[in-house]
């Protein structure tokens, strides 16, 4: 980006691709429930701007069907979006249709736009090359120069993230800039002893990255409902809780070849059922009664995950601990951020629902080393894979 702004920008039309996929509130429609990721992509906007640019912003919301959907537009987003940066963002009503070019046309320098959602084209995520392309082709008329914002999306080969590259001058913005060193230094030879903390509910979604860190994290500690199947793995019985029978074999696996270095739960908190007034106890992880089911971490696990966090001199957490948005559940969540935020080393808190959790339980953000915006895009840079959007940008 400093490339871009020391080439001078004014009067050019900058297309920006973010990741504005913002979590709502689940029974208020319309109300984000963490802005986190609209505020990490304003310091990239405003450069611009100040710079006297014409902005186009383009991002995702959810995963509609590759056609216009109610459910997922981003005008409440470009709501926000305006407050924030305290200045008008025009809204277009579509992304590339007639709405957007005359909102485009009408844009003077200083002035944002932002585009309806990229995914209600089906050319967007399309596996046909061509498809995409073409796609691209109508995004790539929109602007002068592309810059590449949208963390949370480098890991995904799509039109927005990899095909526009190709057709216009493309930089990186400063907030892939920073991650990308950030992750670096977690792969490339972390400070010792390292300590992941991993969470979430599936672990066939972490298995990847469980492989890659076995062979480079001192600890591996195991919580949120994936913490289920390693505990049935180990021949404890897990009554309602969460359970992926198809990854019982891998769990037994990794273990055995993980020995001390994989630290799962000594307690849990279970309840009678799905719901934050439900009945709930504290028992030990291998007593979880029939029909119940475990929903978090317990505070015996707390204080163990909080010991094995100590000296650490290097952490990388990602996924909560338990269902942190019910308040009965949230207490491991807290505890093992908590214990992060003490921590003398680098701590890295790896998007998603890990970053969301860390703003909703009001944690204090600066208390960590950084709060990453990609939840999948940090997990596939530290499996090793290469990511389309990243690649796009050095070509
Ligand atoms: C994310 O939330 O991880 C990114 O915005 C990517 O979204 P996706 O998984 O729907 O591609």
């Amino acid at each position: 980006l400093d490339e871009l702004l020391a080439e001078g920008v004014s009067g050019r039309r900058v297309l920006v691709r973010a990741d504005l996929n913002v979590p709502f509130l689940k029974d208020s429609p319309g109300q984000i429930a963490d802005d986190g990721r609209i505020r990490a992509v304003l310091p990239t906007i405003t450069a611009l701007r100040d710079a006297g640019a014409s902005v186009i912003v383009m991002s995702h919301l959810g995963r509609p069907k590759g056609e216009p959907d109610p459910k997922y537009t981003l005008a409440p987003v470009a709501t926000r979006f305006a407050e924030l940066l305290g200045s008008p963002v025009t809204f277009a009503g579509d992304t590339v249709g007639p709405s957007a070019q005359e909102a485009v046309a009408a844009l003077t320098p200083g002035g944002v736009v932002l585009l309806e959602n990229l995914r209600f084209n089906a050319g967007e995520t399309s596996k046909d090359d061509a498809v995409r392309g073409a796609f691209a082709d109508q995004l790539a008329a929109f602007g002068d120069v592309y810059v590449d914002d949208a963390f949370g999306a480098v890991h995904r080969k799509h039109a927005s993230v990899y095909d526009v590259a190709s057709r216009l001058p493309h930089y990186a913005g400063g907030l892939v800039l920073r991650e990308v060193e950030v992750l670096k230094r977690l792969t490339e030879d972390p400070a010792t002893p390292y300590v992941v903390i991993l969470g979430g509910s599936k672990v066939s979604d972490k298995l990847a990255v469980i492989e890659a860190l076995l062979g480079k994290a001192d600890k591996l500690l195991i919580g949120g409902g994936m913490c289920f199947t390693f505990l049935k793995a180990q021949g404890h019985e897990v009554g309602a809780s969460l359970l992926q029978e198809e990854m019982l074999d891998t769990c037994r696996d990794l273990l055995a070849r993980a020995g001390d270095r994989i630290v799962l739960p000594t307690d849990v908190v279970v309840a009678d059922r799905f719901a934050g007034d439900a009945a709930t106890d504290t028992v030990a992880a291998t007593a979880i009664p029939a029909g119940w089911l475990g929903l978090d971490i317990g505070p015996a696990s707390v204080a163990l995950f909080t010991e094995a966090l100590s000296g650490a001199k290097t952490v990388f957490w990602n996924g909560p601990m338990g269902v942190f948005e019910l308040a009965p559940f949230a207490n491991g969540t807290r505890g093992v951020a908590e214990a992060i935020t003490k921590v003398d080393g680098f701590t890295v808190v790896g998007g998603g629902d890990s970053a969301a959790a860390v703003r909703a339980l009001g944690l204090d953000e600066a208390a960590f080393g950084h709060i990453s915006t990609g939840g999948g895009a940090s997990l596939e840079y530290l499996e090793g894979k290469s990511l389309p959007g990243l690649e796009a940008l050095e070509a």
